[in-house]
């Protein structure tokens, strides 16, 4: 079934997401190998950074940081920031318009205990972010989004007042995860309360939160009623989920997709590609912990690279691992 009513691309004034599908923000896995991957697998139509600190970012290396390194094929582009109690954002800002950001992305939804102590993401207060949002609103043109949980406690009345504030500040886009602050990944995502957001702002909203399937991207579209999608450690594990999603809701022709051992060891490409040899294993590591869910004895394949020394070593193992797997 081919989605119309949710098949239009979002159009934020300088540019235009078409399919509404986002690669969500995540520490160690969003990073320019696997977006890579992902374009070349097709099927994305936004993609954001790891979350940025606004403290650091402005002298924060590009030509040797793993977390600004990016080619012009990773696009539209979103770098997400984090803010919190006495940081000057503008600098941030400015520096990301150098890095040809097509977007700004303000993280509020992070309940990670590093960000409580620096009082950002979901433990930032609102006075902040209403001062943070202004500050960056008025040091640039670009789109600002703003990825936010469903609140402390399930109130669709502080749920919808926080959005509706966020809207008038000038936010231009919403990734709600439908999770509260306090909510682990084992916990239920609410996709129809995501729908009391969609239906109270104006601006376009992106649901996030348990999507690993066509069925689940349906099901979240139907329930919520979102503009468009955002996939996190679903990406992680099957890279090709946008094809799939795309191809099934919103009509787009794509090539069938590799087989799963070569979709790895082009990641392993990549991240040689795109990073300097010391900081290559960590994030191969925990890439292999996702993928390895495509597989019955997927632990396996974990396991063994987690123990590699190498990246020679890890790809090795996991070329026997393939050799004997049934899984294509
Ligand atoms: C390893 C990891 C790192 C993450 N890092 C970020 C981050 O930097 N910024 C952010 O807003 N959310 C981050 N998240 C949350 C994801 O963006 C997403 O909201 C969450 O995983 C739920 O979506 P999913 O069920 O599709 O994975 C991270 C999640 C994971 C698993």
């Amino acid at each position: 079934m081919i989605i119309k009513a949710n098949g239009d691309p979002i159009s934020l004034n300088s540019c235009s997401i078409f399919p509404p599908l986002a690669l969500a923000p995540m520490v160690g896995l969003s990073h320019s190998a696997l977006r890579l991957l992902v374009v070349e697998l097709g099927g994305a139509g936004l993609f954001f950074s790891e979350m940025l600190s606004v403290g650091k970012l402005p002298t924060e290396n590009e030509k040797i940081s793993p977390f600004l390194t990016r080619t012009p094929a990773e696009s539209p582009f979103f770098y997400q920031i984090f803010s919190g109690p006495g940081l000057d954002v503008v600098p941030a800002v400015e520096r990301l318009h150098t890095l040809n950001a097509q977007g700004i992305d303000l993280n509020l939804g992070c309940p990670a205990p590093a960000l409580r102590k620096l009082g950002a993401g979901s433990f930032m207060g609102d006075k902040l972010i209403v001062e943070t949002i202004r500050k960056i609103r008025s040091a640039t043109t670009l789109p600002i989004s703003a990825k936010i949980r469903l609140g402390k406690t399930l109130d669709e009345k502080v749920l919808v007042s926080f959005c509706k504030m966020l809207e008038s500040e000038g936010v231009d886009l919403l990734t709600v995860h439908g999770r509260l602050h306090g909510e682990k990944f084992c916990r239920k995502v609410r996709w129809d309360w995501i729908g009391k957001v969609k239906n109270t702002v104006t601006i376009p909203v992106i649901a996030n939160g348990g999507i690993f399937t066509v069925t689940d991207a349906r099901k979240c579209l139907h329930d919520s009623g979102a503009d468009g999608l955002m996939v996190g450690r679903g990406a992680a594990i099957r890279p090709w989920i946008f094809a799939d999603i795309a191809r099934e809701l919103y009509g787009v022709e794509l090539a069938e997709r590799p087989s799963l051992a070569k979709i790895y060891f082009r990641f392993v490409e990549l991240l040689e590609d795109r990073f300097q040899s010391e900081r290559r294993l960590g994030r191969l590591k925990q890439f292999t912990h996702y993928y390895a869910e495509n597989f019955a004895f997927g632990h396996h394949l974990a396991s063994g690279v987690q123990n590699a020394n190498s990246i020679k070593e890890a790809g090795e193992i996991a070329g026997k691992f393939f050799e004997k797997s049934d899984e294509q």
